[in-house]
């Protein structure tokens, strides 16, 4: 019998109407366009709007354009992976919020919370469960409405995060398309660089909490600039050698769209030109678990069966990876 591989046969993105535009936050803090746009490469994000809106409103408009795009009925689905770091609540899990409200019935979920590497690890999860012959079709979303934990009072980092998400389809392959290997990291050491203060059970909410604005992304942006040039390039580099490819192999990097000089940075190591680099940072900025799924989505139109495509990514924690997959069908 062939091996079973797990096949990425879809992919959908959603990402919220309002945008923030870099003008725009001049009027919010000390900034300027022209020092954003330097710095980090991002021109405007997203924002959702409205009460009572979290990340399973990203995420549902997404899952129901996947199984639209599909021909997937949602009781056909065996298992949803949310990858998210800014769950609708604590507790369920925002799998479940989308689940029921896709009609996937059949489906159990829950959430994988790697920060900005939440999409990759829950992709390289999802995909065992393919590879082993468990299950048909599982769902793999990447979510995050970032608005809800940015301080918009901090020029450092308000300027990075912006709302959106995606979901893509996996399914098995028995021609050899889809994952083929993935090297994924984590480092706790990292967690003062990146992190939020309060609202865990190691220190609830309090008023004090609030007034001391501890329920926001805290970031030392240097040292995770730092990090993550190193970190990303590092395993791209190594899944590229272990699977012995050479730049020219590879048809496309997706990298997690975080600053696109750290992108440049790990494009340059692998030795890519940029025209095989996907790139969306300068409307989205970063959609921490959404940044992968969003590209893909937008660039699926040039994908070919067969392309090699390095997934990488790295995040809060610290967490990074990269998966080497080849891309299952052609531009439909
Ligand atoms: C946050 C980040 C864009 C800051 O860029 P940087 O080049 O490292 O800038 P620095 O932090 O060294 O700050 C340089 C100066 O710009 C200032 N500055 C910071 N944010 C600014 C802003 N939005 N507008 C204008 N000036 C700003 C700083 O106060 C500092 O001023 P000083 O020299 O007078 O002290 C960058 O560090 C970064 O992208 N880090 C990685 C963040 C990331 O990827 N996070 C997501 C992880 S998944």
């Amino acid at each position: 019998m062939s091996k079973i591989t797990a096949a990425i046969t879809g992919v959908s993105g959603y990402v919220p109407d309002y945008v923030l535009t870099n003008k725009e936050l001049e009027t919010m803090v000390e900034t300027n366009d022209e020092w954003i746009t330097s710095r980090t490469g991002i021109k405007e994000r997203r924002i959702l709007k409205g009460e009572g809106q979290g990340t399973s409103h990203i995420a549902v408009p997404a899952v129901k354009e996947l199984l639209k795009k599909t021909n997937t009925k949602p009781e056909e689905i065996d298992l949803l992976i949310c990858a998210t770091t800014t769950p609708d609540m604590v507790f369920p899990a925002t799998a479940n919020l989308i689940t029921a409200e896709v009609g996937a019935v059949n489906a159990f979920g829950y959430d994988l919370q790697a920060a900005c590497s939440g999409f990759l690890f829950a992709l390289a999860t999802g995909s065992k469960f393919i590879e082993s012959g468990q299950y048909k079709k599982v769902v793999v979303v990447g979510a995050d409405k970032m608005s809800s934990i940015v301080d918009y009072t901090d020029r450092a980092t308000c300027i990075i995060f912006g709302d959106g998400g995606g979901a893509v389809m996996l399914e098995p392959n028995t021609e050899g398309f889809g994952i083929q290997d993935s090297i994924l990291k984590s480092d706790g050491t990292g967690a003062p660089f990146l992190h939020m203060k309060a609202g865990g059970s190691r220190k609830p909410a309090t008023i004090e909490t609030v007034q001391a604005r501890e329920h926001y992304a805290f970031q030392e942006g240097q040292q995770v600039f730092k990090f993550a040039v190193k970190g990303m390039a590092d395993v791209s580099a190594e899944i590229m050698e272990r699977n012995h490819l050479t730049g020219e192999d590879v048809a496309w990097l997706v990298p997690h769209q975080a600053n696109k000089r750290i992108i440049e940075a790990t494009a340059n190591r692998m030795g890519l030109d940029n025209e095989k680099v996907m790139l969306n940072i300068h409307k989205y900025g970063n959609t921490t678990s959404g940044t992968i799924p969003l590209c893909l989505w937008e660039y699926e139109n040039q994908l070919k069966k067969g392309d090699n495509l390095i997934l990488a990514a790295f995040g809060g924690g610290f967490t990074w990876g990269a998966i080497y997959l080849k891309w299952a069908y052609d531009p439909k």
